[in-house]
């Protein structure tokens, strides 16, 4: 794992995660943990994020174990799940769950977040925090945060806190920039980084792209040319994300792409501020969410177009 600044960020605790991440939480990467965990291990991305509902925890591990590159040099996040999805976990089961997750791992991941507010049963999750907290004390887990918290859910854990979660993972890209401004205020205000899935909806899942599409693939052309690089849309609205100074976590289990992933993990700045700017501001004008679960509960969406 690099130490470079510019190639992984600071959390809180004083450790650092890797900016760019792989995930077989989604798509065909769900499906080949083991093979396409290994090359991407093996290109360069030594990050990867599972948690217990993508039911792969025991092939991440096999992944890192099969491949070349030594535990110590990955950063391996897994998450409180909750099975299935919105379904709560009994207060009293939650140190066997996670319990479950690092026997499934096989080691201790470097993070571990709940994954959704939801895990706690009502009016509890300040009491689970609390669990992750005493782990974190008693050596059984490193360094812990959480997922698809709104602003509501990170005040209830923070209220008296002794660790506050080093990430919030949530969906972030361009399209919910308006939305989120008060929750990253809060990100901002308590020191936890902002850390990205589906970084590439605007792109992937955003029926038409919107007015970004355009943007991103001129932005995308201008760096082709400049640099003689092959880089394409998805790749500038990745960079667009550490330039945010956000962390990524992306997915791919097609090898082509997650050999250009590796590329992607070492490259230098390669957008322009203007540019950076640019992709801000015309997001700002839309909302779109694709994982419009949860987020969007008791925390109003802004008053904007779609496309
Ligand atoms: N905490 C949470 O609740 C949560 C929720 C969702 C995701 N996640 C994590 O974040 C990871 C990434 O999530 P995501 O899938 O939403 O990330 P994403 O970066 O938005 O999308 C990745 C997907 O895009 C596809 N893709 C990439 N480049 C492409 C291209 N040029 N053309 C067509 N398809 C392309 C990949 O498919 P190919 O396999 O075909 O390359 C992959 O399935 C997950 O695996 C998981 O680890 C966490």
């Amino acid at each position: 794992m690099t130490n470079n600044s510019t190639l992984s960020f600071p959390l809180l605790d004083g450790t650092r995660i890797p900016w760019l991440g792989w995930g077989n939480g989604t798509g065909d990467a769900s499906k080949t943990a083991i093979e396409s965990g290994k090359l991407a291990l093996e290109n360069g991305i030594h990050h990867l994020d599972t948690a217990q509902n993508y039911n792969n925890e025991q092939e991440t591990g096999e992944a890192i174990r099969q491949s070349s590159i030594p535990r110590e040099e990955v950063y391996v996040t897994s998450k409180l799940s909750g099975l299935p999805r919105r379904v709560h976990v009994p207060f009293d089961e939650i140190r066997s769950s996670i319990q479950g997750s690092l026997d499934k791992l096989g080691l201790i991941p470097n993070l571990y977040l709940i994954h959704s507010p939801y895990v706690a049963e009502r009016g509890n999750l300040k009491a689970v925090w609390q669990i992750l907290e005493n782990l974190k004390d008693e050596g059984k887990l490193h360094s812990i945060g959480v997922s698809n918290f709104r602003p509501q859910d990170l005040e209830a854990i923070l209220d008296g806190a002794k660790y506050k979660p080093v990430v919030n993972q949530i969906e972030y890209h361009p399209y919910v920039l308006t939305h989120l401004e008060p929750l990253l205020a809060l990100h901002k205000q308590h020191g936890i980084l902002t850390q990205s899935f589906g970084a590439l909806t605007p792109l992937l899942r955003h029926p038409t792209g919107g007015p970004l599409k355009p943007i991103l693939e001129r932005i995308a052309a201008r760096i082709a040319q400049d640099t003689g690089k092959p880089i394409d849309a998805a790749i500038v609205l990745l960079l667009w994300t550490r330039a945010q100074g956000v962390c990524v976590v992306t997915a791919s289990g097609n090898p082509e792409r997650i050999k250009r992933l590796g590329e992607v993990a070492v490259m230098p700045d390669l957008l322009t501020e203007d540019e950076v700017d640019e992709i801000s501001r015309v997001g700002r004008g839309i909302q779109f969410r694709y994982y419009n679960g949860q987020m969007e509960e008791d925390f109003p969406l802004p008053d904007l177009p779609s496309q």
